[in-house]
């Protein structure tokens, strides 16, 4: 196996959840957006803006609205990646242009943009010791969520992510493990793993033993047939419907 400091780093790499007190620092803020202004983004037009979410109550607001996680208000940073397929057509307007209106391969894209330069965030991050985690729920409660964060048309949210210095519980717990690698790779075209292997895919992440039966339906209960992943998917459908939500 090839080795060395990114790849060490990549898979040391855990999501953090509690946070000591200790600040991010400007010189480490100011590093962390460089490095996601360095992702790679299509035809290098950065299709995305990033909301440093300062306000204690916008933050209380959006711990709410994000399935009610009290470490969004808490954390040291916390910075919303939004698909930005404004500023470009601002451009071509302010330039004298005549242009169609954005659309879903827009969004798509901009929101692709936009979760690139969030790991790269995440990634930089790390090097300097400080731990993330994404807040997928940013998603839901669609019409809220555009409203406290002032969204105007042609702008959606694609990732959130908090981040500071883990405490030491959280340095210690263990992370997730994987599938492996042929659970999640095929050749050349798209294989459906037999049920034989799905089981045999869930003991190899669990490290061994699985008992598939027993656990698998709360895990469903619990993420998939849940309310908050309704209402994601709610909330989705509303992006997807109402985009761009006007044109200016
Ligand atoms: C798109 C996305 C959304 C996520 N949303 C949440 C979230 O809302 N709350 C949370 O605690 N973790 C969230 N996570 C973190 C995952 O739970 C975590 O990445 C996963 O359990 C694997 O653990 P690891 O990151 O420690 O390897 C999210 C991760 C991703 C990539």
């Amino acid at each position: 196996m090839v080795d060395n400091e990114t790849l060490r780093q990549l898979s040391a790499r855990k999501s953090v959840r509690v946070f000591t007190e200790e600040p991010v620092t400007a010189e480490e803020r100011a590093a962390i957006l460089e490095a996601a202004f360095q992702a790679p983004t299509a035809g290098n037009q950065q299709l995305y803006t990033i909301l440093d979410i300062t306000d204690p109550e916008l933050r209380r607001t959006m711990a709410d609205l994000c399935d009610h996680q009290p470490m969004i208000a808490q954390a040291p940073l916390c910075l919303v990646f939004l698909a930005d397929c404004r500023r470009w057509p601002r451009a071509y307007r302010a330039a004298g242009v005549e242009i169609r209106d954005p659309g879903p391969g827009d969004l798509l894209l901009a929101v692709a943009d936009s979760c690139i330069a969030a790991q790269n965030a995440v990634t930089a991050a790390e090097s300097l010791g400080i731990g993330s985690c994404y807040i997928g729920d940013v998603l839901e409660n669609c019409e809220a969520v555009r409203a406290a964060l002032h969204l105007p048309p042609q702008v959606v949210p694609a990732a959130m992510l908090i981040f500071g210095r883990p405490t030491q519980q959280q340095k210690d717990r263990k992370k997730p493990t994987r599938f492996p690698a042929e659970a999640v790779v095929c050749e050349n075209v798209y294989r459906d793993r037999t049920e034989e292997e799905l089981r045999a895919d869930f003991a190899a992440r669990a490290g061994g033993e699985y008992d598939f039966d027993a656990k698998i339906p709360p895990f469903c209960a619990f993420k998939y047939n849940s309310d908050f992943s309704r209402e994601m998917s709610r909330s989705a459908a509303v992006y997807l419907k109402d985009f761009p939500f006007g044109v200016e």
